[in-house]
């Protein structure tokens, strides 16, 4: 069975956008393998924590960015779930791709990175602009690191006034078609 990795944007503990993955899921996990990438421990982007060739020891740091590595490296389709914050996609996705876009032996900059050539879509919930500022930008740098986008379809929720006043995820037939849609349409990108 092919395995997906679903990256979610927002560490928040009733993320709208990891209840939107789990819609995704639902509509995919008897044909993919799904897990979802925890990368809460990665450090801040500091060169100095570089990894250099095979047999080095490994701080804590290091070991983190090792795993999420592994996990991408296993992945034949990534899908990110995001909120947009200020018009752009979450500094925590940037600090995990500016990681990702590293190659994974850094003693030679010809060594290949984790994530080139990998396919990946993007969602996302928000306010009106549907995330749409966000996702621009996300497609625009996961195109610059050389991973394979699917930009269209891209699901865009603008979240009702019940998830903003009581937390409420709640879509519409519409947008559940959205969602399932890009499920499709990704699962014939994946293969
Ligand atoms: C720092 C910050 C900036 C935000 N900026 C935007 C924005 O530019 N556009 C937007 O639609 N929502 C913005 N929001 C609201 C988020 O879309 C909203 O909080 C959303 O529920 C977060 O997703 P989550 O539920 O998955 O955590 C912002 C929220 C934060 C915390």
């Amino acid at each position: 069975m092919k395995h997906l990795l679903f990256i979610i944007g927002s560490f928040r503990k009733e993320s709208f956008n990891r209840q939107l993955a789990k819609i995704a899921e639902d509509y995919l996990k008897d044909r993919y393998e799904i897990s979802y990438l925890d990368f809460n421990d990665i450090p801040f982007m500091n060169q100095d924590l570089e990894i250099k060739g095979q047999g080095q020891h490994l701080s804590h740091d290091q070991e983190h960015i090792y795993r999420v590595r592994q996990e991408i490296l296993k992945a034949d389709g990534i899908w990110i779930f995001t909120p947009e914050y200020n018009h752009s996609y979450p500094g925590l996705l940037k600090n995990l791709f500016d990681w990702l876009s590293r190659p994974m032996d850094i003693s030679n900059f010809a060594n290949p990175t984790a994530v080139q050539g990998k396919k990946v879509t993007a969602s996302g919930a928000g306010g009106k602009n549907k995330t749409a500022s966000c996702r621009a930008k996300l497609n625009d740098m996961l195109e610059y690191i050389k991973m394979d986008v699917m930009k269209e379809p891209q699901t865009g929720i603008a979240l009702g006034m019940e998830a903003w006043v009581k937390g409420e995820f709640k879509l519409t037939e519409e947008q559940l078609n959205e969602i399932k849609e890009q499920a499709e349409k990704f699962a014939e990108f994946v293969g």
